[in-house]
């Protein structure tokens, strides 16, 4: 882990944080740093001689109550040294019970936005200079009930009697909201606080300094071996691809780019062009393109698909990996695992899918077995890794690419068992397409309902399209109509596969939505930006193109995205004249209930 790895610069860390299991520590240590103060990351029952140097701890919040057994602790004599204490969350429970306060077991927990108010009086340091009240971000099961001798308690919130609880005269403090998260307001002047009125820490650490030490991990992990990377022109596995190059040189790093025949048009000479700007010849690209689409081409049901490139893709590694003798010791994987990725809870859902494709090749399990893998960014987020791809020159067009997923254009092209007409509802017409949306914790596929109306500024539609799903059994996604060849009442729904014909209409719309979106400057108003082909329209033209533009901040939620009319109905235009294509559709639906792809 970079955050254990021996320092170049920084010998004795001012802070460590104590990792207690919470999904947040990492972001407790990366704030710090941010703050201008290098922080490490330690297991929280790190004996407190180990500790010795440093000016402050913060022990992590962590899934666990202080009464269960087994749960994360830390050294007691912690809480006697000469440095400060912050306890966040868990790290506040467990301060109260290792010191003699009472915490008591929740009985349905606190999650969300609350105010903290401040307990009037002189204010301690960790809230020097701040208002009497402000939103912070709760999640919590158990509560602290009474402070343990020595403390007060020093902020509350409506349900929560002791919120902050302090004993400046040992430089013990704790709170039960998140200062690492954004939601809470003041969060990083509560810490600079501690930092540095609390702990009188000195900046040490400049964000600049990440490089280095990146590369310095790398060489102790890579040790003489060579890395091979699986690339997929994203930002992640460019940016730690680049990382390898730059530490190791381009005799050492090789990466393979696989061509699926399901990529966007223009993608493969895009990716190729970057690579060889990086460093030329070090990325080979496998073209693998019949192997994908001659089983997708009978395919329809979403599943399959799915099932049918994650093999596919298994086959192809494995391939790769025994031709090019890739497990004989001379190599080991590189990846673009990002500290998101690794925690459970709060990874993406990309992250896991991914995850299960590698996963179940078997060579590369050997070699994740083996501990024969580089992942240098895997303590980083993901603005920390577009900050990193800038500063190692790798140019804008890359590190503000949008996600794309794994199985590319293949989820994005719906196709049907049968022809079957459209149906009038009061509410709009039932397209009997089946899009996957999110209810409750299931997957489910649903067909769609259209209305004759367009978004307008503000979320008044979208608002609207969330009340029909929930008010209309049976259908899971809401689309408006922006312009069609036919009117809505004479579309059919027809029988179609994932032919090769279908995805050239796909890459096509694809093409004019990125120009266009580019052009406009609407593509940074977005997180994503996935263009779809569904097969509704007429028997002239059986498809139409659904814009499904959402912001979100990890993918996990997301919110459907206006768009300014004219600029709409003017790519609408163009789309229409593509060939095959009979309407174009707006998709008003938030996740949940709809997810942010259509299968
Ligand atoms: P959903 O559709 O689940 O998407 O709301 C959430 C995010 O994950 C991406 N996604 C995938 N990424 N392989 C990937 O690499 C996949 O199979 C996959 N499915 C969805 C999606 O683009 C969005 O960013």
């Amino acid at each position: 882990m970079l955050n254990e790895a021996p320092l170049i610069q920084i010998k004795v860390p001012q802070i460590t944080v104590l990792d207690a299991g919470g999904q947040y520590c990492h972001l407790i240590a990366r704030k710090v740093r941010d703050l201008g103060v290098y922080a490490e990351v330690r297991p929280s029952e790190t004996p407190a001689a180990d500790l010795a140097g440093r000016r402050g701890l913060i022990i992590s919040g962590g899934p666990s109550s202080v009464y269960d057994r087994g749960s994360a602790t830390v050294d007691p004599a912690i809480f006697s040294a000469s440095h400060a204490v912050l306890g966040i969350c868990y790290g506040q429970q467990l301060m109260a019970h290792l010191l003699g306060g009472v915490v008591q077991k929740g009985e349905k927990g606190e999650y969300g936005l609350a105010t903290l108010e401040l307990n009037g009086g002189p204010k301690t340091a960790l809230f020097s200079g701040l208002p009497e009240r402000q939103q912070v971000w709760m999640s919590h099961f158990d509560v602290v009930a009474g402070v343990p001798p020595g403390f007060a308690a020093v902020g509350k919130t409506s349900t929560c009697a002791i919120a902050a609880m302090a004993s400046p005269a040992r430089g013990l403090y704790a709170v039960q909201f998140h200062p690492e998260v954004v939601h809470t307001t003041q969060g990083n002047r509560i810490l600079a606080n501690f930092l540095f009125d609390v702990c009188g820490c000195e900046k040490d650490w400049d964000p600049r300094h990440r490089v280095p030490l990146i590369e310095d991990e790398i060489r102790r992990t890579v040790g003489d071996r060579n890395v091979f990377f699986f690339v997929s022109g994203g930002v992640d596995s460019t940016v730690a691809f680049t990382l390898c190059l730059r530490t190791l040189g381009r005799e050492r790093v090789r990466g393979i780019y696989v061509d699926t025949g399901l990529m966007r048009e223009g993608e493969t000479e895009f990716v190729g062009k970057m690579f060889e700007s990086l460093g030329a010849g070090t990325v080979t690209v496998e073209h693998v393109e019949q192997q994908f689409l001659t089983p997708l081409g009978t395919v329809r049901d979403p599943e399959q698909k799915r099932q049918i490139i994650g093999e596919e893709f298994v086959r192809v590694q494995e391939r790769i990996i025994e031709s090019r003798h890739l497990l004989d010791g001379h190599w080991i994987l590189g990846q673009g695992t990002i500290y998101p990725d690794t925690i459970e809870s709060g990874g993406t859902e990309k992250a896991a899918v991914i995850k299960t494709h590698h996963n179940r090749v078997a060579g590369i399990q050997q070699l994740i077995a083996a501990k024969r893998i580089v992942e240098p960014l895997h303590s980083f987020y993901k603005d920390e890794v577009r900050e990193i791809g800038r500063e190692l020159g790798i140019s804008e067009d890359v590190l503000e690419r949008h996600p794309f997923p794994g199985p590319a254009l293949a989820i994005r092209c719906l196709c049907a068992e049968r022809d079957e007409p459209v149906s009038r509802t009061p509410e709009g017409f039932v397209l009997p397409v089946r899009s996957v949306g999110v209810q409750g914790d299931e997957r489910t596929y649903r067909p769609v309902l259209a209305v004759d109306r367009l978004p307008t500024a503000g979320n008044a539609l979208q608002n609207e399209a969330t009340e029909l799903i929930n008010r209309l059994r049976g259908i899971n996604r809401v689309v408006a109509l922006v312009s069609a060849h036919v009117p809505l009442e004479q579309m059919s729904v027809f029988s179609s596969t994932l032919s090769p014909e279908r995805l050239t209409r796909l890459r096509r719309a694809d093409s004019i939505v990125r120009r266009r979106s580019h052009e406009s400057g609407f593509d940074k108003k977005v997180w994503q930006f996935p263009v779809v082909l569904i097969p509704v329209g007429s028997a002239a033209r059986p498809d139409s193109v659904v814009l499904r533009p959402i912001d979100s901040v990890d993918g996990m939620t997301a919110q459907s995205v206006s768009m300014e009319e004219p600029l709409l109905r003017s790519i609408a235009v163009e789309l229409l004249e593509i060939e095959g294509v009979c309407g174009v559709f707006y998709d008003l639906t938030h996740k949940p209930p709809a997810t942010i792809e259509w299968e």
